[in-house]
């Protein structure tokens, strides 16, 4: 199978970068085809809300970045959406980027989402609210095309917050365990 990961922070080798690299390490030794988007690394604007994507077969009008990770997004079995929590929730390079999947919506069909996420706190449930937010991103598909996406799983970290203190985290072996078993 296919797995992408899309990386939404902007620290370059910071907690989630390392953490989605351990689940990558376990999808690899499995025997999948794995790749990794920097978001950080790309040009894109905000969804402009116009919903012309929807009435077009899904172009957006906005050329940038975006369309290449769209058409990724198209070609993987599995999508894991990587993102350290800021105030609870997405950092706002992922939220802006997850605006701009609006044209896949129809036809971005029968994948499997994970979620990675980690924060400074160490209560565990703090993170119900990304956790939600996730699920209903991936609902979002569901309720209105039936297309198939599931969220199918999450690796949380807790207690991180300098870069590198994740390597000490439980969270490693659950992200490799998790990547190895897709
Ligand atoms: C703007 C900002 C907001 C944050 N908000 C939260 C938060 O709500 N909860 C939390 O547990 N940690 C929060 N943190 C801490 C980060 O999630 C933590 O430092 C994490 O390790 C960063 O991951 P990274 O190295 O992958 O960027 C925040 C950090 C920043 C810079």
């Amino acid at each position: 199978m296919k797995v992408l990961v899309i990386h939404g922070s902007m620290r370059k080798n910071g907690n989630t970068s390392i953490l989605a690299d351990e689940f990558l390490r376990g999808a690899k030794d499995a025997g999948h085809a794995v790749e990794k988007i920097e978001l950080r690394e790309k040009k894109f604007g905000d969804c402009f809300g116009c919903q012309a994507c929807l009435k077009n077969g899904g172009n957006c009008v906005q050329k940038d970045d975006v369309a290449q990770i769209l058409e990724m997004m198209k070609a993987a079995d599995i999508i894991v959406l990587a993102s350290p929590m800021y105030y609870f929730t997405w950092t706002g390079l992922m939220k802006r980027f997850l605006d701009r999947t609006y044209p896949v919506m129809p036809v971005l069909k029968n994948k499997k989402f994970y979620l990675i996420t980690l924060g400074g706190v160490s209560d565990k449930k703090l993170m119900a609210h990304i956790l939600t937010d996730f699920y209903l991103y991936v609902e979002c598909f569901e309720e209105f095309n039936q297309v198939g996406c599931k969220a199918c799983g999450s690796v949380i970290g807790s207690g991180v917050i300098k870069p590198g203190a994740i390597k000490e985290s439980p969270a490693m072996q659950e992200a490799y365990e998790t990547g190895k078993n897709l």
